[in-house]
C-alpha cells in the first residue's frame, strides 16, 4: 500500500512534466519483430518508429526479441526523449519462451493449478531473461465451439475452472513482487467473449445473451483482477452490436468501475483501427476518438492514437483528464516493474545465457506435459505396454515430427526442438520399427501461412499396413498440425486430417492391437476412432518434451490423470457442445418425437468434460451432505484406490440450482481437487459450498443468491456421480 502511495506521487510528478504529445506517446505501441531491429532503418515506418522512439512518442514495443535488441530500442527511450520515460516490451509468451510447455488447453487438462502456475513461472523466468516484462496471457477466454481455433490458447469451456486456471497463471507469470527481474505483467484477454464467435470462425460476430456474459465469460477477467492482473487486453469482436475495443460499458463501467482494475488495457492488434471496418467508426481519426473514450488505454499498431489523439483532445473531443487516466495507469505499471530504478532490469546477457532451456525448466514442462495427457479409451488394458514386447509399429507423420508438437503461439522458440514421440519411444524400447504413412502436412507449415494438407497422395500406405502385420501392437500417432489451431485457424471438419483416418482403418483392418496417441489443439470428432479403437490418449501439443512424457505414459512409468478442459462432440452439427447448457422445456418426451432431439445424432457427446481415465480404478462412496451449519454447506464423499497401481483421480463436484429467478444450467462446476492413492487407500474430500458458489449474476448484473434446492454431484467427471440435493436456506 506504502508503495503504492510513493508511485502514484511519482507518476503524478512525471504526468506534470509531459507534454499532451509525450502523453499520447505513452498510451502507442509499435511492433518491432519484422522492421525495427539490426541497423538504423531510413525509410518507410520503422524509420517513422525510430524517430517517435526518440521523441519519447512510444510507450511499448512488442515482438522485439533478445537482451540486445531491447538495450537498443530502451536507449533510444531512455537516453534520447527528452523526459526519458522507459519503454515496456510486450510479447506473446503463450506457453513458453524456448523451452516450450504444453499448450494452454492441455494445461487445463492437468486441472494441476500448481503445475499450471509452474509453467507461466518457467516461461517468465526465460521472457524475462531475454528483455521481456510483459506477456500477452494468460487468454482466458470462454469457449464452447471447438471450430474456433484460438481454444487451444485458453482454459476450455468451464468458467469455474477457467477462473482457476486463471489466477494460477497470472501468480505464475508475476510472483509476488513485480519488480525481481524473472517476473513479468501479465495480459488477461481477450475483454470480451472472442471465444463466443459466431460458427466457430474467427474474428466473427459475438451476439449473446446477458446472463450468458455475466456468468460464463466475465468470472475470469474477475479474478484475474482479483489476482492484481497488471494489464487487460480488449479484443477483434463485436459484443451485441458494439466492437468490444470501443466499448465503454466493458472498459469503464465493468473493469475500471464495477470491478474497480488498476492496471492499463491494451488494444489488440490494429483493433482500434478496426472500429471503421466494422462499420463503428468513420475513419481512423474517428476511432481514435471513440476508443479512447471507451478505455482503451495503449493502441497496439493501429496508428491512430500516435496520429490523431492529440487534435481531438485539442478539439474537446477526448478530455486531457481521459488521457492523464490512461497515462497514469501506464506508468504505474512501469514503475511496479522497476523500470524507472533501472531500464535495464531485464537486460541481463548472463542471465539470458543461464535461463534458456535451463535443465529445470525441462523438468517442469516435463511434469506438466505428463499431467496434460487424458486416457480416453483402454479396452483390455492394452496400456501401458510392457518394455519387453517384441515387435512394436509406431506409425504416422507426426510421430517423427519435431516441430508440429510445439504447438502454435510459440514465437520465442526455435523450430524442431521437441522431443518426438519415436525418440521418447525408443529410449525405452530397441524393438521399435517405423512407418511414415501417406504424407499428411506440407513440410513448410508455419504461423504464418494456411496449412497444406495431403487428401489424396496414398504413397506410403502399403508399407505402413505391411509393417503393423508383422507387428504384436500398433502405436499410431495422428492428429493435427500444431499450426491447425490458433490465431486464424478456424475448421467446419473437426476430424482427423487428411487421409490419417483412411490409413488407421486400413491398419486397423490387419492388426486390432492398436493404441492411439492423438495430437491436436481442440477437441476432435473422433467418432469413429472411439468406437474401435481399443487405446487412445490424448496428448495435445506436448511442447519441448513431447516424445518423453508421451513415452512415460505409454510404459507405465507415469499414470494418466488428466480429464477434458472441453467436450468431445460426437459430429460437427452437435457444436456448440458443453456441460453446462440449460434445460430445454422439452429435454426428455421420447418417443414422442416433439422434444429436443436431432434426427440423426444423439444429444449426449463423445467424451464430457471432466472425463479422463487412469491406469487404476477409483469408486465414490458415502456421498454426505451436510447443511446443519446454516449457511455453508458441506459435501464430502469418499474415494477409494479400487485397482492395482498408484494413481491421481480429480474429484469433481457440480451443482444444479433447480428454481431460479433466471435459470441455471443443469449442471455447473463448483469444486474440485487433486487427489493420490495407493492401490486399496480411500481419502475423504470435503468440499465447501459458500454463498459465492451457490449464487449467480441476474440480467441486472447483480449478484444474487437464491433459497430452494439444489442438486449436488461428485464425481470422477461431469456425467458420472454420486447424487444428493440439499435445500439453501
Ligand atoms: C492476437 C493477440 C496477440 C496480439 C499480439 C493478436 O493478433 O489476437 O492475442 O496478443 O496479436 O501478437
Amino acid at each position: 500500500m506504502a508503495q503504492r502511495k510513493t508511485i502514484s506521487q511519482k507518476v503524478d510528478s512525471l504526468l506534470s512534466l509531459m507534454t499532451l504529445e509525450e502523453k499520447v506517446g505513452q498510451m502507442n505501441q509499435y511492433s518491432g519483430f519484422w522492421d525495427v531491429t539490426g541497423p538504423v532503418p531510413k525509410v518507410g515506418n520503422a524509420a517513422i518508429k525510430y524517430e517517435h522512439l526518440k521523441k519519447g512518442w512510444v510507450g511499448s514495443m512488442l515482438n522485439v526479441k533478445g537482451v540486445e535488441a531491447v538495450r537498443e530500442l530502451q536507449k533510444l527511450a531512455v537516453e534520447e526523449s527528452r523526459l526519458g520515460i522507459p519503454l515496456i516490451f510486450g510479447f506473446d509468451v503463450i506457453h513458453g519462451y524456448k523451452t516450450i510447455a504444453p499448450i494452454p488447453l492441455a494445461e487445463a487438462a492437468s486441472w494441476d493449478m500448481e503445475a499450471i502456475e509452474n509453467s507461466a513461472k518457467i516461461a517468465a523466468d526465460e521472457a524475462s531473461a531475454v528483455g521481456i516484462n510483459w506477456t500477452f496471457a494468460p487468454m482466458i477466454d470462454i469457449s464452447r465451439d471447438a471450430r474456433w481455433g484460438r481454444v487451444m490458447e485458453g482454459g476450455g469451456e468451464d468458467t469455474y475452472l477457467g477462473s482457476e486456471i486463471a489466477k494460477a497463471r497470472i501468480t505464475g507469470f508475476q510472483g509476488n513482487d513485480l519488480s525481481q527481474p524473472h517476473t513479468i505483467a501479465a495480459c488477461a484477454k481477450h475483454f470480451a467473449a472472442y471465444g463466443f464467435a459466431e460458427s466457430g470462425r474467427e474474428y466473427n460476430t459475438v451476439d449473446i445473451g446477458t446472463s450468458t456474459l455475466y456468468n460464463a465469460v466475465l468470472p475470469p477477467f474477475h479474478a484475474a483482477v482479483n489476482s492484481d492482473v497488471k494489464t487487460v487486453m480488449n479484443g477483434f469482436n463485436l459484443l451485441n452490436g458494439v466492437p468490444v475495443t470501443g466499448s465503454s460499458f466493458l472498459q469503464r463501467d465493468i473493469l475500471k468501475g464495477k470491478w474497480g482494475f488498476e492496471g492499463f488495457v491494451i488494444s489488440d492488434w490494429a483493433s482500434i483501427s478496426e472500429l471503421v471496418a466494422h462499420g463503428y467508426a468513420e475513419d481512423l481519426d474517428h476511432a481514435s476518438e471513440l476508443a479512447a473514450n471507451a478505455g482503451s488505454d495503449m493502441d497496439m499498431e493501429s496508428w491512430a492514437y500516435i496520429t490523431h489523439l492529440v487534435k481531438n483532445v485539442r478539439e474537446g473531443k477526448v478530455s486531457e483528464d481521459k488521457i492523464n487516466e490512461a497515462v497514469r495507469r501506464i506508468l504505474t505499471v512501469k514503475f511496479e516493474l522497476g523500470l524507472f530504478d533501472d531500464p535495464y532490469r531485464y537486460c541481463n546477457e548472463q542471465r539470458e545465457q543461464e535461463r534458456l532451456y535451463h535443465k529445470d525448466h525441462q523438468a517442469g514442462v516435463l511434469d506438466m506435459a505428463k499431467k496434460s495427457i487424458v486416457l480416453l479409451k483402454n479396452e483390455g488394458n492394452l496400456l501401458p505396454i510392457s518394455k519387453n514386447q517384441p515387435r512394436i509399429a509406431v506409425i504416422g507423420e507426426l510421430a517423427n515430427d519435431n516441430n508440429s508438437p510445439l504447438g502454435s503461439w510459440r514465437l520465442g522458440s526455435d523450430d524442431n526442438t521437441a522431443v518426438t514421440v519415436l525418440e521418447g519411444l525408443k529410449k525405452y524400447s530397441s524393438t521399435i520399427t517405423y512407418a511414415k504413412g501417406p504424407r499428411v502436412f506440407s513440410p513448410d507449415a508455419n504461423f504464418l501461412n494456411e496449412i497444406q494438407v495431403n487428401e489424396t497422395d496414398t504413397n506410403g500406405m502399403e508399407e505402413a499396413v505391411n509393417l503393423a502385420k508383422q507387428s504384436d501392437v500398433v502405436i499410431m500417432v495422428l492428429g493435427e498440425h500444431g499450426f491447425q489451431s490458433g490465431e486464424a485457424r478456424s475448421r467446419t471438419q473437426l476430424g482427423l486430417p487428411g487421409l490419417q483416418l483412411d490409413l488407421l482403418k486400413e491398419v486397423y483392418k490387419v492388426n486390432k492391437n492398436v493404441v492411439l496417441i492423438l495430437m491436436n489443439g481442440r477437441p476432435l470428432t473422433i467418432t469413429w476412432e472411439a468406437e474401435n479403437i481399443p487405446s487412445i490418449l490424448e496428448t495435445w501439443q506436448l511442447g519441448t518434451q513431447t516424445g518423453n512424457a508421451i513415452a512415460d505414459v505409454v510404459f507405465g512409468e507415469y499414470n494418466p490423470s488428466g480429464k477434458l478442459p472441453m467436450t468431445f462432440p460426437r459430429s460437427v452439427g452437435q457444436v456448440p457442445i458443453y456441460y453446462n447448457h440449460y434445460s430445454t422445456g422439452r429435454p426428455d418426451l421420447e418417443p414422442n418425437v416433439f422434444w429436443s432431439h436431432y434426427s440423426d445424432e444423439k444429444n449426449e457427446p463423445l467424451f464430457p468434460f471432466g472425463y479422463g481415465l487412469s491406469y487404476t480404478t477409483f469408486d465414490y462412496s458415502d456421498l454426505e451432505i451436510d447443511t446443519s451449519d446454516g449457511e455453508n454447506i458441506k459435501v464430502s464423499v469418499t474415494v477409494t484406490n479400487t485397482g492395482k497401481r498408484y494413481g491421481e483421480e480429480v474429484v469433481q463436484l457440480y451443482i444444479h440450482d433447480k428454481v431460479a429467478s433466471v435459470t441455471r444450467p443443469v449442471k455447473e462446476l463448483k469444486g474440485f481437487e487433486k487427489i493420490s492413492l495407493t492401490p486399496n487407500n480411500s481419502k475423504k474430500v470435503i468440499f465447501t459450498l459458500t454463498n459465492k458458489e451457490l449464487g449467480f449474476y441476474n440480467n441486472d448484473y447483480e449478484f444474487v443468491v437464491e433459497p430452494g434446492e439444489f442438486d449436488v454431484m461428485v464425481g470422477t467427471n461431469s456425467q458420472e456421480g454420486l447424487q444428493g440435493s440439499f435445500t439453501k436456506k
